[in-house]
């Protein structure tokens, strides 16, 4: 059983996260250092620069949140550290990190799936107005890394429906951002970009629309908006039309996700692209038209960051799951 707060650890990708969590799932700190500036000029992540960071910021955030929380190492119950999926350097950074913590307090030790960090978040006590869903549901994660429908069946009981066949839909919108000329990470960009175009003005495709099952693909998408810009179509137009084609796409996909699992209790989405207006409306619109509620936990738990890795480690520890200290960061770790 859990005899203190739980350290939780983020590093996957290019955020550095650190959280405490309380037994019953309290939030008592969180802090989460985005490394976007460094990575900004290369336009994308660069893994050695992310690892180098998260080792440069890890431990000292790691003391910040527990200082928050009014707690010493000494106090912590257990420490559970994103293991993968995600940039191998900074996993090993966080997963080493967090097993060094483990092993110094003589403490259990959660190497924590990052899929489902994000796949349990909406189950935190306390989140969501309408209460923690029950068991189905279907959880649509949409970020610069991951594009996926996931049946959430219980702990440990994924089923993952479909994926992306080619870029996650983030990335896609930051590569369609910067055929416009927009900085990165270029979704916000865009979306503000689209909110003066007209949709209907450039007609691009919607991939996989109306398609068996619930896969996703971009390419094509992005390819047309280049060849829409070299035609000399006004950018605003543009973003407007890729908005709207990807709106739609994520809205059939998640409808045709829904039918795959007749008995989910909602659609949970998580994800950095979860913050896009135009997909929030269009997925809650598609989710209401089947009867289940649309949930999406406040952005800054939907984006990446350590409450959900510590929640995951307690949903884990409170069913009696700790992992070795040998246990090795996954870079590709399927649910
Ligand atoms: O979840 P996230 O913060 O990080 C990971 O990818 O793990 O997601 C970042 C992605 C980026 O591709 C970013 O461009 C996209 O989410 N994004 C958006 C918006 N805000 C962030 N895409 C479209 N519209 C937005 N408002
Ligand atoms: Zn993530």
């Amino acid at each position: 059983t859990l005899r203190g707060p739980v350290l939780g650890l983020e590093s996957s990708c290019d955020e550095t996260a650190a959280a405490v969590l309380a037994p019953d799932g309290a939030i008592l700190a969180e802090a989460v250092l985005s490394q976007e500036k460094e990575h900004a000029v290369f336009g994308g992540v660069v893994p050695e620069i992310a690892a180098r960071a998260h080792l440069a910021a890890l431990p000292g955030l790691a003391e910040t949140v527990l200082q928050r929380a009014g707690l010493t190492y000494g106090d912590l119950g257990a420490v559970a550290a994103t293991s993968g999926p995600g940039l191998i350097g900074g996993l090993i950074v966080g997963a080493s990190f967090g097993k060094g913590v483990a092993i110094a307090h003589g403490l259990p030790f959660v190497a924590v799936n990052h899929l489902e960090a994000h796949a349990l978040t909406a189950r935190l006590p306390g989140l969501l107005e309408a209460g923690a869903p029950a068991f189905p549901y279907l959880l649509l994660l949409v970020s610069g890394g991951h594009c996926q429908c996931v049946a959430v069946e219980g702990l440990g009981q994924y089923r993952r429906l479909g994926t992306t066949l080619d870029d996650a839909v983030g990335e896609a919108f930051d590569k369609a951002a910067k055929l416009m000329g927009l900085p990165w990470p270029g979704g916000p960009h865009l979306e503000r970009l689209a909110g003066v175009g007209d949709a209907r003005a450039v007609p691009l495709p919607r991939p996989l629309f109306g398609r068996p099952g619930c896969d996703f693909s971009f390419s094509g998408l992005k390819t047309a908006v280049a060849r829409a810009l070299a035609q000399g179509a006004a950018r605003e137009d543009v973003a407007a039309s890729f908005q709207a084609s990807v709106a739609a796409v994520l809205a059939d996909r998640a409808k045709h996700a829904l039918a795959m699992v007749p008995q989910a209790t909602a659609v949970v989405v998580a994800g950095g692209v979860a913050a896009n207006g135009a997909v929030r409306t269009s997925l809650a619109a598609a989710a209401a038209a089947l009867g289940v509620p649309m949930l999406a936990p406040p952005l800054r738990l939907c984006t990446d960051n350590a409450v959900m890795v510590a929640w995951a480690g307690i949903e884990r520890l409170r069913a009696g799951l700790t992992d070795p200290m040998d246990h090795n960061p996954r870079p590709r770790w399927p649910l």
